[in-house]
Formats: C-alpha cells, sequence, structure tokens
C-alpha cells in the first residue's frame, strides 16, 4: 500500500491525509475496531466528548502499542460546555479520560450561534493551547460567519473546519472559505453513510477503470479535493480499503462528475449549522 501523505498545517502542525472516524465505536467491541483501525495504518483517530467514547479510543492507543508520537489525536468540546471555564474542565476530562497527557487537535464541535458562547470557548482552546494541554485547535460545522467572529475576536485561525461532506454535499462554497482562510477541510460522512451514492454512474465508472470499489473513489475524490476524509468502519477489510486510496489519482473531469452529484437535499442528519444546535 502507498504511503499515506501528510498535509503541513496553518500552525505549523502536520496531519495524515486520511484519518479514522470513531462513532458509534463503543465497548469490547469499539475497542477492538479502532485497535485494529490503528494497526491497518490509521494514524488520526477522530473522537468527541459526544460520543461517548473517548475511553475506548485511549485504550485502543494502548493495546495497538504505536508510538503515541506516530498519532494525531482529535477530540470535540459539545455545545454544553461553550463558556470558558467549562471548555478548560472539558478538555481536562477528555485527557483524562483518553488516559492521555495532551491532545494533538480539539475542535469545537458546533458552533450553537444562538447560544452565542463559541467565541469563549474559542478563547479557552487558545488559551489550553498556549499551556500545552492542545497542540492544535479547530472548528467543525463552522459557517464563514462563525469562522470570521473567532478570527476578529482572537486573531487566531483554526487549523481545521471538519464540515459534512460527501458527493451529494460537495460543499464548494465552504470549501472555498476553508481555503481562502488557510483553513485545512476535513470530512465527516465522508462516503455519504446512509446516502453513499455507491451506486451513482460516475464512481461506478471510476470504479471499474481503475480497479477499485465504489468508496475508495469516494475517499479519492475526498483527496483530490483535500479535505481530510475520516471514514469510520468496523469491518477489518473496509478499514484496509478505505486507507488504501493513494496508488491512484482520478482525473480532473472525474472529479467534476463526482462533484456535479451535489444536491440540494444532499445534507444528512446533522442539520445546518445556523439553526442546528448540538449539547
Ligand atoms: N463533526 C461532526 O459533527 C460529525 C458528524 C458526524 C460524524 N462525524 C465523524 O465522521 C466520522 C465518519 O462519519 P460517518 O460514520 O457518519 O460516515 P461514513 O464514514 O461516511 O460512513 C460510515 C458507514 O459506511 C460504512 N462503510 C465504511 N467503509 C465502507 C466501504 N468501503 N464500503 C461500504 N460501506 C462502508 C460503515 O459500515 P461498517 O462500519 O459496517 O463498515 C458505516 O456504516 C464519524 O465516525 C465521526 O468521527 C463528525
Amino acid at each position: 500500500m502507498a504511503t499515506i501523505p501528510t498535509y503541513t498545517l496553518n500552525d505549523g502542525s502536520t496531519l495524515p491525509a486520511i484519518g479514522f472516524g470513531t462513532y458509534p465505536l463503543k465497548g469490547k467491541d469499539g475497542i477492538a475496531a479502532i485497535a485494529g483501525a490503528i494497526e491497518a495504518g490509521y494514524r488520526l483517530l477522530d473522537t468527541a466528548v459526544n460520543y461517548e467514547n473517548e475511553t475506548e479510543v485511549g485504550e485502543a492507543i494502548r493495546r495497538a502499542g504505536v508510538d503515541r508520537s506516530e498519532l494525531r489525536v482529535a477530540s470535540k468540546l459539545p455545545g454544553r460546555h461553550h463558556g470558558y471555564a467549562d471548555a478548560i474542565a472539558s478538555v481536562e476530562g477528555s485527557l483524562e479520560r483518553l488516559g492521555l497527557d495532551y491532545l494533538d487537535l480539539h475542535l469545537i464541535h458546533w458552533p450553537n450561534p444562538s447560544v452565542g458562547r463559541y467565541p469563549d470557548a474559542w478563547r479557552a482552546l487558545v488559551a489550553l493551547r498556549e499551556q500545552g494541554l492542545v497542540r492544535s485547535i479547530g472548528v467543525s460545522n463552522f459557517t464563514e460567519e462563525h469562522l470570521r467572529r473567532i478570527l476578529d475576536d482572537s486573531g487566531v485561525t483554526p487549523v481545521v473546519n471538519q464540515i459534512e461532506l460527501h458527493p451529494y454535499f460537495p460543499q464548494v462554497r465552504m470549501r472555498a472559505v476553508n481555503e481562502e482562510l488557510a483553513i485545512r477541510t476535513e470530512s465527516w460522512s465522508p462516503l455519504g453513510k446512509r446516502q453513499a451514492p455507491f451506486t451513482e454512474a460516475p464512481i461506478v465508472a471510476a470504479a471499474e477503470k481503475y480497479g477499485v470499489t465504489p468508496g475508495q473513489v469516494i475517499l479519492r475524490w475526498q483527496i483530490e479535493l483535500g479535505s481530510i476524509p475520516i471514514p469510520k468502519s468496523a469491518t477489518p477489510e473496509r478499514q484496509r480499503q478505505n486507507l488504501d486510496v493513494f496508488g491512484f489519482s482520478l482525473t480532473e473531469a472525474e472529479v467534476d462528475a463526482i462533484t456535479g452529484l451535489g444536491r440540494a437535499d444532499g445534507r444528512l442528519f446533522g442539520g445546518d449549522p445556523d439553526t442546528h444546535e448540538e449539547q
């Protein structure tokens, strides 16, 4: 399998071009699946306080036995912890559950704009980064308005904005905004989860041409866009397959045809960042 490239982020740190999503992996089976993913070669792990599996992620890291410095462990601050002091305590709780002394990346999970405390949460993450408890800080589900608000407020740019992004919801506008602000896009539900477009013509055609699976075509499309996909799979074979997307590439026309699958109702269960509130 080809090696996984890395991106250098706007704070000088690095992330691999693909990661592993851990929701909803929990319990004994969850630990086994996450440890298996690390053994298969994933080096970026995506968890969140709200996934209630940080303990399992920590256990899987110890079980897999890969050197801590090789891993990028990312978690997320829930909406109910947006107050400055709450956010500090929340990250300390994440570290305790993970059994780690630092996080590589911590994200504000949702902006929850009607509550409007995400700028306080961001100031807390900036302070935690200065203390070294969190190496890099970012956001998730932020619109341009939310991004500009924290930038104006703090002068600190998030390293990533993790957004819903898959062929039915290709996020052309938000990808351009992130790029303009030097923020790396990360894709959640990168395969499309329940709406996975595995049988769409441009995906099937590319899969046949390159001798890969439709899932690999979608993940390669993510790589061509420059976004970091974090596919979740509990299945060892799919975990390996999803990682094996660096031995072929798509043409610009193939990328455009897949992006062209985007549709107005393409958004999944997450909802609109302006109206959806995540607790
Ligand atoms: N920031 C946010 O608000 C947010 C929201 C949602 C998710 N996330 C993150 O994003 C991660 C991934 O998103 P997701 O789990 O919603 O969606 P996803 O990774 O696009 O899809 C996961 C589903 O696809 C299946 N699958 C995986 N690889 C496959 C393959 N090669 N062929 C066919 N099916 C395949 C998995 O089944 P098996 O497990 O049975 O293989 C699972 O049912 C989550 O785990 C979480 O870390 C973040």
